[in-house]
């Protein structure tokens, strides 16, 4: 009897053990300098890079189904947003701002494809230095560290304002807006995609949602989540905008993502084992937000909003 429980008792100890490096090592939103730290680490250990590419955000899968390779789904999101946001009438080198630009895959693409000139930011020191390796010197792209919500440029400077899965992480969503219209010429364009909540005040979550949520901003560090309503009104009330702001919620062409992204482990699970043991470890430890991230979006507890407006 014992040998036959035993193995069982193995996986809930393992469970358990994963349960607590889980609560252990949440990576909860204290500042802009936590998200730093957490996308630093993220860099430097190589593991999202391995397993999502150089695009740290979600694919977009034309027929809602899993019929795309992941990698290529991420490629088809830059160019979907841009044809839907009407950054592709702009003409070449134009100057672009892609505002949380991680290790630079939407920057590559704007300024490769469609011949603008863009410069990409984010909060994240190691980030910036791989971008800069990845990035060919013949490409018009340079990145900065700085902080979204403390933007070091002129009003006016940009043709467009690019920002992808960014927003969730700032703690001032006003500000966040602010500082990309800001920075937005009169006419020009913001193109925008972000991870939301439902609308919490209208439809408040029951008791599982609370903690569903909880796990969701705890482990990735969010500050907060609020809806694609809140934000298109923060967006329509900014006095740098042209008042007319549309947005979508893209989930059901986003939502394979999740479960690719858990199977891309296993297309190519040389990419972690070739980092040692420990890739292996942490690659499991986000497999529960991941699915419950699976789950929040196909619920509609989390919504895909993508925005597009004009300075
Ligand atoms: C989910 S990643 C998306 C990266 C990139 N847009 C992409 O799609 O590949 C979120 C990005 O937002 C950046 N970020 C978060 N908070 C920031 C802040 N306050 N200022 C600048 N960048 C920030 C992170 O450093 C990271 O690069």
């Amino acid at each position: 009897m014992f040998e036959l429980l035993f193995p069982f008792f193995l996986l809930v100890l393992f469970f358990l053990f994963l349960c607590i490096i889980w609560r252990i090592n949440a990576r909860k939103y204290i500042s802009s300098g936590t998200v730093a730290s957490a996308y630093d680490a993220w860099t430097q250990d190589k593991l999202l890079e391995r397993l999502w590419g150089e695009h740290i955000h979600l694919g977009f899968y034309p027929s809602g189904g899993g019929d795309i390779d992941f990698r290529k789904a991420k490629v088809q999101f830059v160019h979907e947003l841009i044809k839907w946001s009407g950054l592709d009438k702009l003409p070449k080198g134009s100057r672009i701002l892609d505002v949380g630009c991680g290790i630079g895959g939407s920057s590559r693409i704007l300024a490769e494809y469609y011949g603008f000139n863009v410069t990409g930011i984010t909060i994240s020191p190691s980030q910036v230095k791989r971008a800069r390796e990845l990035t060919p010197n013949w490409l018009n792209c340079n990145f900065q560290v700085m902080d979204a919500l403390d933007l070091k440029f002129e009003d006016g400077s940009f043709d467009a304002v690019w920002s992808v899965e960014a927003g969730a992480h700032m703690n001032d969503k006003t500000r966040f807006a602010d500082e990309m219209l800001r920075t937005l010429r009169p006419g020009g364009y913001l193109a925008l995609a972000d991870w939301n909540s439902r609308d919490l005040k209208t439809y408040p979550p029951s008791f599982f949602e609370k903690l569903v949520l909880k796990q969701l901003l705890e482990q990735w560090v969010h500050p907060q989540f609020i809806s694609i309503n809140e934000f298109g009104n923060i967006l329509r009330s900014n006095k740098n905008s042209s008042g007319t702001v549309i947005s979508e919620n893209w989930n059901s062409y986003t939502n394979p993502s999740w479960y690719d992204s858990i199977i891309e482990g296993i297309r190519r699970p040389f990419a972690i084992l070739s980092l040692g043991p420990f890739a292996l470890v942490k690659s499991i430890r986000e497999i529960p937000t991941i699915l419950l991230m699976n789950w929040a979006f196909r619920k509609g507890l989390m919504e895909f909003g993508v925005y597009k407006c004009r300075g």
